[in-house]
């Protein structure tokens, strides 16, 4: 992992969201689930942010806008500069037979990459408006969804199940598919072991959702 100080290429409206652009440089993309810590214009902490795609020279992020980080983030201008550390934390384990992408709002931030690695294997999406489900551009082959309708009615048996969402979506995908694998989140404050802000219990267990995850094994 790589601590360097990177320009902004664009940061680009999609729906509500926003695909900020930051140029690669010499930092190793890493494994699709991994994520960077962005330095957020103005803020003590940087935030967290899983890598959405990774063209040859930038690395991209899907950003919601919900608080003042992101706020910061997604209002960067081209040419404008910033830390990005990582890539940071176990992604999702490549080696899956017959996968099967689930990704629900902002959650669908790691699947393009992941897409794309897997090479393009099918997707199921969930949005909570016509709006938010434009960003599902970014990931092909997949079925979207809309509320009411939720993305774990659209997932088949016998799949290999790579999912990333809010916590009640992951809960039901965990109920229904015991093997897949989960990318969680928790606050983070560093990003690599060291705050133990990210702790989460997990069936008992104290996780330091940075290095043990945040992809986890639902089982
Ligand atoms: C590994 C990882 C990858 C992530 N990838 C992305 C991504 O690709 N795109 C994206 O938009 N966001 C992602 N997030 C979430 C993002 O980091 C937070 O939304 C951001 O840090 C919020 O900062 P803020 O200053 O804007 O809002 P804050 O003021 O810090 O938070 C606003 C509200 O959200 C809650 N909150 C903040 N962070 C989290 C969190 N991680 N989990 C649950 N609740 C939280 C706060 O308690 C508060 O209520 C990721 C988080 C993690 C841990
Ligand atoms: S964010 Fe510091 S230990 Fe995980």
């Amino acid at each position: 992992m790589r601590r360097e100080r990177r320009s902004v290429v664009a940061n680009e409206r999609l729906g509500p969201y926003t695909l900020l652009r930051v140029r690669r440089g010499g930092i190793d993309p890493g494994v699709p689930g991994q994520f960077f810590m962005l330095e957020a214009p103005g803020r003590l902490l940087p935030r967290p942010m899983s890598l959405c795609l990774a063209p040859p020279r930038e690395l991209g992020f899907l950003i919601d806008s919900i608080g003042p980080g992101t706020q910061a983030l997604c209002a960067l201008e081209p040419g404008e500069e910033l830390h990005v550390l990582g890539p940071l934390g176990n992604g999702f384990e490549l080696g899956v037979e017959r996968p099967l992408l689930v990704g629900g709002g902002i959650g669908i931030a790691p699947l393009p990459y992941l897409s794309e690695r897997l090479g393009k294997p099918p997707a199921v999406l969930g949005f909570r408006s016509d709006l938010h489900a434009e960003a599902a551009v970014l990931v092909p082959n997949a079925q979207v969804c809309i509320e009411p309708t939720l993305v774990t009615e659209l997932i088949p048996a016998g799949l290999d199940v790579l999912a990333c969402g809010p916590e009640p979506m992951l809960e039901a995908v965990r109920a229904s598919a015991p093997a897949a694998q989960l990318a969680w989140e928790a606050p983070m404050a560093c990003g690599y072991g060291a705050c133990y802000g990210c702790a989460v219990e997990i069936d008992g267990v104290l996780k330091r959702l940075c290095v043990d995850g945040p992809v986890l094994s639902a089982a």
